[in-house]
């Protein structure tokens, strides 16, 4: 029998349990859980119990004592879901100690711990994977086969733009994603999946942006616009409840009363905060200009206050066009539902040929989270025999830095108005590993 790696956890919020439940049922074969890390005590306990209870021999640890867990129970991969923000301390640690790091996106959120994670990972020579799950779904793995059979040639410029909905969107501007210092904003929390997929569809990397944004939706003068002029800090005790359709219950439902609402008196994080708050920093609605390497060029958006979820991208490439449609399940963080599933018969692609008749294609389909994609990604992360890939979906740090630097040069145009380069924000990345291009 194989000997079995050992991982450590640190973050235990609402993404965290898909990695744990891998980890500990599913890759078990392969696998070891050996501890947990969270600064929060309560939902520490309640998933140390969760795994004790599945048979897993699990310790768990403060925030304060990761050193500690890494020197005691001696992993070989450290998987980081926390906080973005949090991110790059433990990577870094993390890799200066001698282990491995699957960590999930954004990698991290500004340039600087992003240069800091390059230059640790360059100094240890230990291996950091970035989990874009997206790349793995279906009918996204399908569009990166397309391009890179080259069925429209050589792609020269790109319509990219996305949907977050009025409970999915409305969630980031709930809780800490709020904040840039926490999220880097939607530009970098939310859009690393999509620059990230860009990236990777067409092996490329950016080279210089241009973005203005704003946030005009979920202010206090909309609230007022609607009436809901009597709004408290947070929902659970907001005297509009019962009139304001972004009213969380908290209570109601089992999962987020369970993971925060019971959990909330050891670290004040209340998940459950005004959308309409001044104290909210991001924007809600952005538009982009990026150049790739290439030479393509692309125009993106993303908007967090639409009646559906989802995204239309269009490729217009040397030999013509592909167009790539998806609508999205509506679902909220942690709240116990499927994330991202794509709706049945809402999903499609379609190219047209240059001089010749537009056909549809079967859409490839998968079940499970953010469009079958997480299922895919977890085999590919922690089984010892993952499928050799042709798309070369596993990504590191180079991959992750090129992802968030998109968005953070967005941010940076943003503020200043000005074009904003990506070779003056990070140094020494290097190319990441994606498939030849066809033309
Ligand atoms: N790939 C995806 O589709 C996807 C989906 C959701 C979330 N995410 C990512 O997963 C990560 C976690 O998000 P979430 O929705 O679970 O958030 P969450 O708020 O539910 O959980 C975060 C956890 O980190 C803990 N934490 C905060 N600061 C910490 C610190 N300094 N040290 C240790 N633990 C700390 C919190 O107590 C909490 O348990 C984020 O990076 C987020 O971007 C990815």
């Amino acid at each position: 029998m194989s000997v079995r790696k050992r991982y450590v956890q640190v973050g235990v919020g609402g993404r965290s349990m898909m990695y744990s439940q891998a980890v500990i049922e599913t890759f078990a074969s392969d696998c070891e859980m050996v501890a947990f890390c969270d600064n929060n005590e309560g939902r520490l306990n309640m998933r140390v119990k969760w795994a004790q209870e599945k048979g897993a021999s699990v310790k768990g640890y403060g925030a304060g004592d990761f050193e500690k867990m890494i020197a005691e129970t001696r992993p070989d991969v450290v998987i980081v879901t926390t906080k973005d923000c949090y991110h790059d301390e433990y990577i870094c640690r993390a890799m200066e100690l001698g282990c491995d790091v699957i960590t999930e996106k954004p990698m991290t959120t500004d340039e600087k711990k992003c240069q800091r994670i390059i230059d640790t990972q360059k100094k240890t020579g230990k291996s950091c994977t970035v989990t874009f799950n997206y790349r793995y779904s279906p009918p996204r793995t399908q569009v990166k086969d397309l391009l890179m059979s080259g069925t429209i040639g050589e792609v020269l410029s790109i319509d990219f733009h996305w949907l977050l909905n009025t409970h999915h969107g409305a969630d980031y501007f709930r809780r800490w994603h709020r904040n840039k210092e926490n999220s880097g904003g939607l530009m970098v929390h939310k859009s690393t999946h999509h620059f990230d997929l860009v990236n990777w569809w067409l092996s490329s990397v950016p080279k210089a942006v241009y973005a203005m944004g704003h946030r005009k939706f979920y202010t206090p003068e909309t609230a007022d616009r609607m009436g809901l002029t009597q709004r408290g800090e947070r929902c659970l005790d907001c005297p509009e409840a019962k009139r304001c359709s972004f009213y969380l219950n908290l209570r109601e439902n089992e999962e987020l009363k369970g993971l925060y609402l019971d959990n909330e008196k050891h670290d004040g994080y209340f998940r459950d905060r005004c959308v309409f708050s001044d104290k909210i920093d991001i924007e809600d609605s952005m538009n982009v200009l990026v150049e790739y390497e290439t030479g393509a060029k692309m125009t993106y958006s993303l908007n967090a206050f639409c009646p559906w979820e989802g995204y239309m991208v269009a490729f217009n490439g040397s030999k013509g066009r592909l167009e790539h449609f998806c609508q999205e399940s509506v679902y909220i963080n942690g709240d116990g539902t499927v994330p991202g599933e794509m709706i049945a018969g809402q999903t499609t692609v379609k190219v047209f040929p240059h001089f010749k008749a537009e056909y549809p294609v079967e859409v490839w389909t998968g079940t499970g989270g953010h469009g079958g994609g997480d299922p895919i990604l977890l085999a590919d992360l922690f089984s010892s025999n993952p499928p050799k890939d042709k798309y070369l979906r596993k990504a590191d740090q180079r991959s992750g830095a090129y992802s968030i630097l998109t968005g953070m040069a967005a941010n940076r145009s943003m503020a200043t108005g000005q074009r904003v380069f990506i070779n003056d924000l990070v140094k020494n990345i290097g190319i990441p590993d994606y498939p030849p291009m066809s033309r």
